[in-house]
Protein backbone atom coordinates (compact mmCIF):
# COMPACT_ATOMS: atom_id res chain seq x y z
CA UNK A 1 0.00 0.00 0.00
CA UNK A 2 1.31 3.94 -0.84
CA UNK A 3 2.68 6.23 2.25
CA UNK A 4 -0.40 7.64 3.59
CA UNK A 5 1.40 11.02 2.17
CA UNK A 6 0.59 10.05 -1.54
CA UNK A 7 -2.01 12.91 -2.68
CA UNK A 8 -5.53 11.66 -3.55
CA UNK A 9 -6.07 10.54 -7.32
CA UNK A 10 -8.69 13.07 -8.31
CA UNK A 11 -11.44 10.87 -10.29
CA UNK A 12 -14.40 12.59 -12.75
CA UNK A 13 -17.60 10.10 -12.80
CA UNK A 14 -19.85 10.19 -15.38
CA UNK A 15 -23.44 9.93 -15.46
CA UNK A 16 -26.82 9.49 -17.61
CA UNK A 17 -29.08 7.94 -15.06
CA UNK A 18 -30.44 7.46 -11.48
CA UNK A 19 -26.27 7.27 -9.64
CA UNK A 20 -26.45 4.23 -7.60
CA UNK A 21 -22.71 3.84 -8.85
CA UNK A 22 -21.55 7.34 -8.07
CA UNK A 23 -23.50 7.11 -4.57
CA UNK A 24 -21.96 3.34 -3.95
CA UNK A 25 -18.50 5.03 -5.31
CA UNK A 26 -18.84 8.30 -3.06
CA UNK A 27 -19.83 6.45 0.07
CA UNK A 28 -16.82 3.57 -0.38
CA UNK A 29 -14.61 6.86 -0.48
CA UNK A 30 -16.24 7.93 2.67
CA UNK A 31 -15.44 4.90 4.22
CA UNK A 32 -11.90 3.89 3.25
CA UNK A 33 -9.55 6.36 4.80
CA UNK A 34 -7.18 4.14 2.47
CA UNK A 35 -9.14 5.00 -0.67
CA UNK A 36 -6.46 7.19 -2.14
CA UNK A 37 -8.80 8.97 -4.63
CA UNK A 38 -11.82 11.48 -4.36
CA UNK A 39 -14.52 13.02 -6.97
CA UNK A 40 -13.82 16.72 -8.03
CA UNK A 41 -16.87 16.48 -10.72
CA UNK A 42 -19.62 14.67 -12.46
CA UNK A 43 -20.25 15.45 -15.70
CA UNK A 44 -23.90 14.07 -17.24
CA UNK A 45 -25.13 14.19 -21.06
CA UNK A 46 -28.89 14.83 -19.29
CA UNK A 47 -29.57 17.29 -17.78
CA UNK A 48 -32.69 15.34 -15.47
CA UNK A 49 -29.39 12.38 -14.67
CA UNK A 50 -29.99 11.82 -10.73
CA UNK A 51 -26.29 11.12 -10.43
CA UNK A 52 -26.34 15.34 -10.85
CA UNK A 53 -28.51 15.40 -7.81
CA UNK A 54 -26.53 13.27 -5.71
CA UNK A 55 -23.10 15.11 -6.79
CA UNK A 56 -25.03 18.64 -5.79
CA UNK A 57 -26.20 17.16 -2.10
CA UNK A 58 -22.31 16.56 -1.79
CA UNK A 59 -21.02 20.06 -3.01
CA UNK A 60 -19.31 18.44 -5.59
CA UNK A 61 -19.26 20.41 -9.18
CA UNK A 62 -21.50 18.76 -11.86
CA UNK A 63 -21.14 19.73 -15.76
CA UNK A 64 -23.99 18.65 -18.07
CA UNK A 65 -23.32 18.79 -22.03
CA UNK A 66 -26.53 17.70 -23.93
CA UNK A 67 -26.02 16.43 -27.34
CA UNK A 68 -28.64 18.23 -28.65
CA UNK A 69 -27.22 21.25 -27.28
CA UNK A 70 -24.48 21.09 -30.56
CA UNK A 71 -24.11 21.06 -33.69
CA UNK A 72 -22.86 17.37 -33.62
CA UNK A 73 -21.12 14.49 -31.62
CA UNK A 74 -17.44 16.29 -32.21
CA UNK A 75 -18.68 19.35 -30.80
CA UNK A 76 -20.65 17.78 -27.92
CA UNK A 77 -17.93 15.47 -27.17
CA UNK A 78 -15.22 18.80 -27.42
CA UNK A 79 -17.08 20.01 -24.85
CA UNK A 80 -17.67 18.08 -22.71
CA UNK A 81 -13.92 17.01 -22.39
CA UNK A 82 -13.18 20.71 -21.81
CA UNK A 83 -15.59 20.76 -18.92
CA UNK A 84 -14.19 17.96 -17.15
CA UNK A 85 -10.62 18.84 -17.94
CA UNK A 86 -11.26 21.84 -16.27
CA UNK A 87 -11.31 19.83 -12.93
CA UNK A 88 -7.47 18.01 -13.66
CA UNK A 89 -8.97 14.41 -12.92
CA UNK A 90 -6.48 11.83 -13.82
CA UNK A 91 -9.40 8.84 -13.65
CA UNK A 92 -12.49 8.94 -15.52
CA UNK A 93 -15.27 6.65 -14.10
CA UNK A 94 -18.18 5.95 -16.65
CA UNK A 95 -20.98 4.82 -13.79
CA UNK A 96 -24.11 4.29 -15.85
CA UNK A 97 -22.65 6.97 -19.02
CA UNK A 98 -24.92 5.56 -21.93
CA UNK A 99 -22.91 7.61 -24.82
CA UNK A 100 -19.92 6.41 -26.58
CA UNK A 101 -16.75 8.33 -26.35
CA UNK A 102 -14.05 8.69 -28.81
CA UNK A 103 -10.84 8.10 -29.05
CA UNK A 104 -10.21 11.77 -28.73
CA UNK A 105 -11.87 11.60 -25.57
CA UNK A 106 -10.23 8.95 -24.09
CA UNK A 107 -6.43 9.97 -25.28
CA UNK A 108 -6.97 12.26 -22.54
CA UNK A 109 -6.88 9.45 -19.49
CA UNK A 110 -4.80 6.84 -21.63
CA UNK A 111 -5.82 3.12 -19.62
CA UNK A 112 -7.72 5.48 -17.16
CA UNK A 113 -10.92 5.62 -18.34
CA UNK A 114 -13.34 2.73 -16.51
CA UNK A 115 -16.65 1.60 -17.18
CA UNK A 116 -18.84 -0.63 -15.27
CA UNK A 117 -21.22 -2.93 -17.81
CA UNK A 118 -24.31 -5.14 -16.61
CA UNK A 119 -22.78 -8.06 -18.06
CA UNK A 120 -20.17 -10.63 -18.17
CA UNK A 121 -18.05 -9.01 -21.48
CA UNK A 122 -17.71 -9.97 -23.62
CA UNK A 123 -21.74 -11.52 -23.71
CA UNK A 124 -23.70 -8.53 -24.04
CA UNK A 125 -22.25 -5.66 -25.23
CA UNK A 126 -24.49 -2.03 -25.54
CA UNK A 127 -27.18 -0.74 -24.31
CA UNK A 128 -29.85 -3.57 -22.95
CA UNK A 129 -28.15 -6.46 -22.11
CA UNK A 130 -29.55 -7.57 -18.97
CA UNK A 131 -32.59 -7.94 -21.18
CA UNK A 132 -30.27 -9.68 -23.64
CA UNK A 133 -29.28 -12.42 -21.13
CA UNK A 134 -32.29 -13.18 -19.85
CA UNK A 135 -33.58 -13.60 -23.09
CA UNK A 136 -30.79 -15.45 -24.19
CA UNK A 137 -31.63 -17.67 -21.75
CA UNK A 138 -28.25 -17.94 -19.79
CA UNK A 139 -27.98 -19.44 -16.27
CA UNK A 140 -25.28 -17.13 -14.87
CA UNK A 141 -24.56 -13.44 -15.77
CA UNK A 142 -23.13 -10.58 -13.78
CA UNK A 143 -20.98 -7.75 -14.04
CA UNK A 144 -17.57 -6.18 -15.72
CA UNK A 145 -15.46 -3.26 -15.04
CA UNK A 146 -13.08 -2.40 -17.68
CA UNK A 147 -10.96 -0.53 -18.74
CA UNK A 148 -12.68 1.61 -21.95
CA UNK A 149 -11.46 1.86 -25.71
CA UNK A 150 -13.22 3.20 -28.84
CA UNK A 151 -15.11 0.37 -28.96
CA UNK A 152 -18.39 -0.35 -27.02
CA UNK A 153 -18.24 -2.64 -23.48
CA UNK A 154 -14.84 -3.93 -25.33
CA UNK A 155 -11.57 -3.00 -23.06
CA UNK A 156 -9.36 -4.46 -20.98
CA UNK A 157 -11.64 -6.08 -18.05
CA UNK A 158 -10.27 -5.20 -14.61
CA UNK A 159 -12.64 -7.34 -12.76
CA UNK A 160 -15.81 -9.45 -13.08
CA UNK A 161 -18.39 -10.78 -10.85
CA UNK A 162 -21.49 -13.74 -11.45
CA UNK A 163 -24.82 -13.33 -10.75
CA UNK A 164 -26.97 -16.21 -11.02
CA UNK A 165 -30.63 -15.88 -12.77
CA UNK A 166 -33.55 -17.44 -11.27
CA UNK A 167 -36.47 -18.73 -12.64
CA UNK A 168 -38.94 -16.00 -13.19
CA UNK A 169 -36.84 -13.52 -13.13
CA UNK A 170 -37.76 -10.19 -14.66
CA UNK A 171 -35.45 -7.70 -16.11
CA UNK A 172 -35.81 -4.98 -13.40
CA UNK A 173 -34.97 -8.01 -10.61
CA UNK A 174 -32.36 -9.30 -12.27
CA UNK A 175 -30.87 -5.79 -12.54
CA UNK A 176 -31.07 -4.86 -9.14
CA UNK A 177 -28.94 -7.76 -8.41
CA UNK A 178 -26.22 -6.99 -11.25
CA UNK A 179 -26.42 -3.75 -9.82
CA UNK A 180 -25.61 -4.67 -5.77
CA UNK A 181 -22.56 -6.46 -7.13
CA UNK A 182 -21.18 -3.22 -9.22
CA UNK A 183 -21.53 -0.81 -5.95
CA UNK A 184 -19.14 -3.31 -4.62
CA UNK A 185 -16.89 -4.36 -7.69
CA UNK A 186 -17.06 -0.54 -9.03
CA UNK A 187 -14.97 1.13 -5.97
CA UNK A 188 -12.94 -1.67 -5.84
CA UNK A 189 -11.79 -1.24 -9.26
CA UNK A 190 -11.68 2.54 -8.94
CA UNK A 191 -9.62 2.24 -5.53
CA UNK A 192 -6.89 0.31 -7.67
CA UNK A 193 -6.61 2.68 -10.17
CA UNK A 194 -6.27 5.56 -7.38
CA UNK A 195 -3.18 3.53 -6.17
CA UNK A 196 -1.95 2.92 -9.60
CA UNK A 197 -1.57 -0.42 -9.48
CA UNK A 198 -3.77 -1.55 -12.46
CA UNK A 199 -1.22 -2.59 -15.59
CA UNK A 200 -1.86 -3.15 -18.95
CA UNK A 201 -0.31 -5.80 -21.52
CA UNK A 202 -2.51 -6.01 -24.90
CA UNK A 203 -5.85 -7.19 -23.63
CA UNK A 204 -5.08 -8.68 -20.33
CA UNK A 205 -5.53 -6.33 -16.93
CA UNK A 206 -1.92 -6.84 -14.34
CA UNK A 207 -3.24 -5.89 -10.89
CA UNK A 208 0.11 -4.97 -9.01
CA UNK A 209 1.12 -5.44 -5.60
CA UNK A 210 2.89 -2.56 -4.82
CA UNK A 211 2.16 0.71 -6.11
CA UNK A 212 5.59 1.59 -8.91
C1 LIG B 1 -25.56 0.07 -14.27
O1 LIG B 1 -26.10 -1.23 -14.23
C2 LIG B 1 -24.51 0.19 -15.34
O2 LIG B 1 -23.74 -0.96 -15.48
C3 LIG B 1 -25.35 0.40 -16.57
O3 LIG B 1 -26.37 1.28 -16.15
C4 LIG B 1 -26.60 1.09 -14.76
C5 LIG B 1 -26.43 2.43 -14.10
O4 LIG B 1 -27.07 2.50 -12.88
N1 LIG B 1 -24.58 0.89 -17.67
P1 LIG B 1 -26.91 3.78 -11.94
O5 LIG B 1 -27.23 5.03 -12.76
O6 LIG B 1 -25.51 3.80 -11.41
O7 LIG B 1 -27.91 3.57 -10.86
Amino acid sequence: MPPASRPSTRCAVLVSGGGTNLQALLDAIDADPDFGGEVVVVGSDRRDAGGLERARGRGIPTVVQGLDDHADRTAWEAALRRDVEAHRPEVVVLAGFMRILSGAFLAGWPDRVVNTHPSLLPAFRGAHAVREALDHGVKVTGCTVHLVDEQVDHGPIVAQRAVEVVAGDTEDALHERIKAVEHELLPACVKLLCHDLVAVEGRVVHVREETP
